[in-house]
């Protein structure tokens, strides 16, 4: 019996983390699956970092990112370069994660190319084409173009199958973000690396740690100004440390740093590399985060998350009690952060919950489904 070829397409720091566990497992069953990896680079250094950690190598490295970047330029370009790329590998199957532009971009192109895609973490919805902007229409469209779907939840899949979607072709698997943590919490020290130095010499064991992340298209502007103001009046609290690991999207950096750049006790540092976040998310006390990935992530390490986003696509961590939505209002955000800070039962409370996520398995149901389609 022939391999089965697969075409994976990752653009960005997420699909990196998400993906590397999913074709960590397929080469694992090297005698059924041959697996090629295309980056598109729509992030550079960010994608850069991941990829080393997890020892993947891109077959391909279209290498499309350039400063300021905007959607048509990007599209346009992914489109042109897996034009060629796709016709060299003749996979079996191309496979995109999550909602970027790599991922619709690339779906597009597969389709166009005439190959199947598998979309790994489908069926999440706003219902609001605004919100994450652009990325609740990029899954949405991915959607219309799969032929495979791995759900991460049951819900997930029931958003799904309401659109029509056959159910024979949904997998509810959990979400392998939780597969890429636990492999990077149990990998061999990595306590050397510059990030985690620079982190340790930063760090006050004496004060509560804050840790922030922000990068979402539909905050930049007014909604990062009033996320910027919260984090200037929560910094006026002398038992809490602020960490801030800053997006390199220029939309983040200028307000970021114009607002905060100063501020004494907000240490504004570059993006991590994967495991030294992730150690330092587990020294924090709390995270305020726009991010997808983190609001998965976080409550398996114990942490409660405000979400600053007006709605989210993860909202069974918000019905767990894992996370809170608190937008972008300063108002909101500061009096939910204090209520966390100073009320323990709550913060007892949502630190632990269950993560509805998954346990870490995900990457593994989905070699099993890819198993059974190639034998049918
Ligand atoms: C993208 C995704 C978003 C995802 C996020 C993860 C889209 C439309 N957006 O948003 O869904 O949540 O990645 O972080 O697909 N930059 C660098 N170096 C890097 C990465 C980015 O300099 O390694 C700067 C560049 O100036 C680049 C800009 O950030 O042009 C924006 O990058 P882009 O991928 O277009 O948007 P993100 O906001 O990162
Ligand atoms: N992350 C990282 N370094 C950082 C910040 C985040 O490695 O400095 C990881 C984080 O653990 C999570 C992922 O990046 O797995 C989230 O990426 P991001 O917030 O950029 O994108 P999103 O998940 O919102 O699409």
């Amino acid at each position: 019996m022939s391999k089965t070829k697969l075409l994976f397409v990752i653009g960005t720091r997420p699909e990196a983390i998400k993906l590397a566990p999913v074709i960590r497992a397929l080469r694992f069953h090297s005698d059924y699956f041959e697996t090629r990896i295309c980056a598109t680079a729509q992030h550079r250094e960010m994608l850069d970092q991941v990829m080393n950690f997890f020892d993947l190598r891109a077959d391909f490295d279209l290498d499309l990112m350039v400063p300021g970047q905007d959607l048509f330029g990007l599209t346009n370009r992914i489109l042109r370069g897996l034009q060629s790329v796709i016709p060299k590998i003749k996979p079996d199957w191309v496979v995109v994660q999550g909602d970027t532009t790599t991922s619709f971009a690339a779906s597009l192109a597969a389709f166009y190319s005439k190959v199947p895609v598998a979309h790994v973490e489908a069926g999440l919805r706003t219902f609001d084409k605004s919100s994450p902007y652009p990325e609740e229409m990029n899954r949405q469209l991915i959607s219309r173009i799969a032929d495979l779907h791995f759900a991460p939840t049951e819900n997930n899949r029931e958003n799904l199958v309401k659109e029509n979607i056959d159910e024979r072709k949904i997998y509810v698997t959990g979400n392998t973000v939780i597969d890429a943590l636990l492999h990077c919490r149990d990998k061999a020290d990595h306590s050397h690396s510059t990030g985690m130095r620079h982190l340790r010499e930063i760090l006050d064991d004496d004060k509560k740690l804050i840790l922030i992340t922000g990068h979402r298209r539909e905050n930049f502007g007014r909604g990062f100004e009033q996320i910027c103001d919260a984090l200037y009046r929560l910094a006026m609290r002398d038992d809490i440390q602020i960490i801030y690991p800053v997006h390199l999207n220029p939309n983040v950096q200028q307000p970021v740093f114009d607002r905060l750049g100063d501020v004494e006790n907000i240490h504004l540092i570059e993006p991590l590399d994967y495991p030294s976040f992730v150690w330092l998310m587990d020294k924090s006390h709390l995270v305020l985060t726009d991010s997808g990935g983190i609001q998965e992530e976080a409550p398996s390490l114990g942490k409660p998350v405000i979400v600053m986003r007006e709605i989210t696509e993860r909202t069974e961590a918000v019905e767990a009690g894992t996370v809170l939505l608190a937008g972008t209002d300063t108002e909101k955000i500061v009096s939910e952060t204090t209520k966390l800070l100073d009320d323990d039962d709550l913060y007892q409370a949502m630190s632990k919950r269950v993560n509805p996520y998954g346990d870490g398995n995900a990457s593994d149901k989905i070699v099993k489904a890819f198993r059974e389609i190639s034998i049918v």
